[in-house]
């Protein structure tokens, strides 16, 4: 797939409301750019942080915001956003997720089943447009397949999504894989998993997403910004009952609440 038809799919992606027939193409993430330093260790985690109002500056607390790989990142992301979304600082939130952690050898940092980012289920009855991700890792890069599937009729209240869809992808599908410190770009209908460290693999990864949305990303477990309150309240959001999975990852134990919040 050559790479303007990438950014074209994407563009289309984010332009119009979330629609599940749009999982149907086959699709995989656009290149953005590179970091060109590394994380560094000792990083807090945090998850779907606030760091962005629509209208706002983008916030981000310590030690985030000293740190230069980081910095970089969202820069590049902000940039290109302007690009492809122009009018996306008035209307769009933007979310950082960093999560640190040793992985294991035999397990995958994140959920290791293929899945996406960007529900909008029973709470979004008029369809928002489409969320999208900027996404970079250091190693274990998050692998991604172009394999199309079919979402339509799949109702959120009766079934697991990932697994309805991920039972669609077979087994020998290629699966793409960016390289370390690379930005890749995906929408909402972008199927993804993150790897399992075989035998050697294992150690310090670091993962960071910044989410780009229309959403107030209000469940409950999601890090405050200290630098940047919210103005809406977290509250629970689980799955019904016999839908939510475990998911064999690294013990993610949740964002880290640091600073005065
Ligand atoms: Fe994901």
């Amino acid at each position: 797939m050559k790479q303007d038809t990438r950014m074209g799919i994407l563009r289309q992606d984010i332009s119009a409301p979330f629609a599940p027939d749009r999982f149907g193409m086959r699709r995989l993430p656009a290149h953005v750019g590179s970091v060109a330093l590394p994380f560094g260790s000792g990083l807090p985690s945090c998850l779907d942080m606030l760091v962005k109002l629509p209208g706002g500056d983008c916030v981000v607390p310590e030690p985030y915001r000293s740190n230069e790989a980081i910095r970089q990142f969202l820069e590049t992301s902000f940039a290109h956003e302007d690009g492809i979304l122009p009018g996306w600082r008035e209307s769009h939130y933007a979310y950082l997720t960093v999560d640190q952690r040793v992985v294991l050898e035999g397990a995958s940092h994140r959920n290791g089943g293929w899945h996406f980012d960007g529900m909008q289920g029973e709470r979004y009855k008029t369809k928002l447009n489409a969320c999208h991700q900027y996404v970079v890792s250091d190693k274990l890069m998050t692998e991604f397949t172009d394999h199309p599937t079919v979402a339509t009729g799949l109702d959120e209240l009766k079934h697991n999504w990932f697994v309805e869809l991920g039972r669609q992808v077979p087994e020998d599908a290629p699966v793409f894989t960016p390289d370390a410190y690379e930005i890749m770009l995906m929408s909402a209908y972008q199927l993804h998993r993150s790897p399992v460290a075989k035998p050697g693999q294992g150690g310090l990864r670091t993962f960071i997403r910044l989410d780009i949305s229309l959403k107030q990303q209000d469940r409950l477990g999601n890090t405050p910004n200290p630098d940047l309150p919210a103005p809406f309240e977290f509250v629970p959001r689980n799955l019904p009952a016999g839908l939510s999975l475990p998911i064999s990852d690294s013990g993610w134990s949740g964002g880290t609440k640091f600073g005065p919040c």
